[in-house]
C-alpha cells in the first residue's frame, strides 16, 4: 500500500473529476489516496507517490508546471506520474519523443490529416509539443508514465479570448469526451507501479 497524492489543476473543473475517479480506483486497489488542488498542497512529506494532472491550456496548465517546479527536489525522490486532459493530440510518425512510457487515450490521439505534413493546428498539438514543457518543468523528475486523456469542453465557461483560441487553434467541438474506462485502466497501471 502506498500513500498517494493526486494533485490537479483545472480551468473549468473537469480535470478535478478525472482526479477523483483516479483516486476512487486507486483506493479500491488498496492505496491510501488524497486529492488536492495543486495550490492547496504545502508539503509532500506524507506521500510516497504523487500523481499530477492538469488540462492543456496553452500548454500543460501553468499551475501544474509551477507545482512541479516548486516541489522538484521532493518529487525527484518519489514515484510520480503525470496526466493531461486535452481535446486534440496529434501523433506524428517518427517523432523523436523522450523515453518516458506514454498512455494515449485511443479516442483522442489522431494521425495528421495529411500524411507526412502537419497543418497549422497540428503543429501545436503534437505529443512532443505537449510533452516538452511538461518534462522541462523539472527535468530530474522522471514520471513512471504520462497519460493523455480526452477532456471536456464547455464554451460558456470560457473567457472570450479562451474561446477564440479554441476555435482558431485547437478547433475542438464542445462536449464531454472523457473515457472513464481509459481513466480507470490507467489508474490500474499506476496502482501496480506505486
Ligand atoms: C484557453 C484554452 C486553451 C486550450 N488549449 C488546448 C490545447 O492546446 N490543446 C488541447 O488539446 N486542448 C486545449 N484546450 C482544451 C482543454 O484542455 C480541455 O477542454 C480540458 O478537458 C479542460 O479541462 P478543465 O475542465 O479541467 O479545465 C484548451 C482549453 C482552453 C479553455
Amino acid at each position: 500500500m502506498s500513500n498517494v497524492l493526486i494533485a490537479y489543476s483545472t480551468n473549468s473543473g473537469s480535470t478535478a473529476e478525472v482526479a477523483e475517479t483516479l483516486a476512487a480506483e486507486l483506493t479500491r486497489l488498496g492505496h491510501n489516496v488524497e486529492v488536492k488542488g495543486c495550490r492547496e498542497v504545502t508539503s509532500l512529506a506524507a506521500y510516497d507517490s504523487v500523481i499530477i494532472g492538469a488540462p492543456m491550456i496553452f500548454g500543460w496548465h501553468n499551475t501544474a508546471r509551477a507545482f512541479i517546479k516548486k516541489h522538484r527536489l521532493e518529487l525527484a525522490a518519489k514515484k510520480t506520474a503525470y496526466f493531461a486532459c486535452a481535446m486534440r493530440l496529434t501523433r506524428v510518425p517518427g517523432e523523436n519523443l523522450p523515453g518516458i512510457p506514454l498512455t494515449l487515450d485511443p479516442n483522442l490521439v489522431k494521425d495528421p490529416a495529411k500524411a507526412g505534413k502537419k497543418s497549422f493546428k497540428e503543429n501545436f498539438t503534437t505529443i512532443g509539443y505537449y510533452l516538452k514543457p511538461m518534462l522541462a518543468a523539472a527535468p530530474k523528475v522522471k514520471p513512471l508514465n504520462v497519460a493523455f486523456f480526452n477532456g471536456k469542453l464547455e464554451m460558456f465557461r470560457l473567457k472570450w479570448w479562451q474561446a477564440a483560441f479554441i476555435m482558431i487553434v485547437v478547433q475542438a467541438s464542445p462536449g464531454d469526451y472523457r473515457d472513464w474506462d481509459a481513466i480507470k485502466a490507467w489508474a490500474q497501471t499506476i496502482a501496480a507501479a506505486v
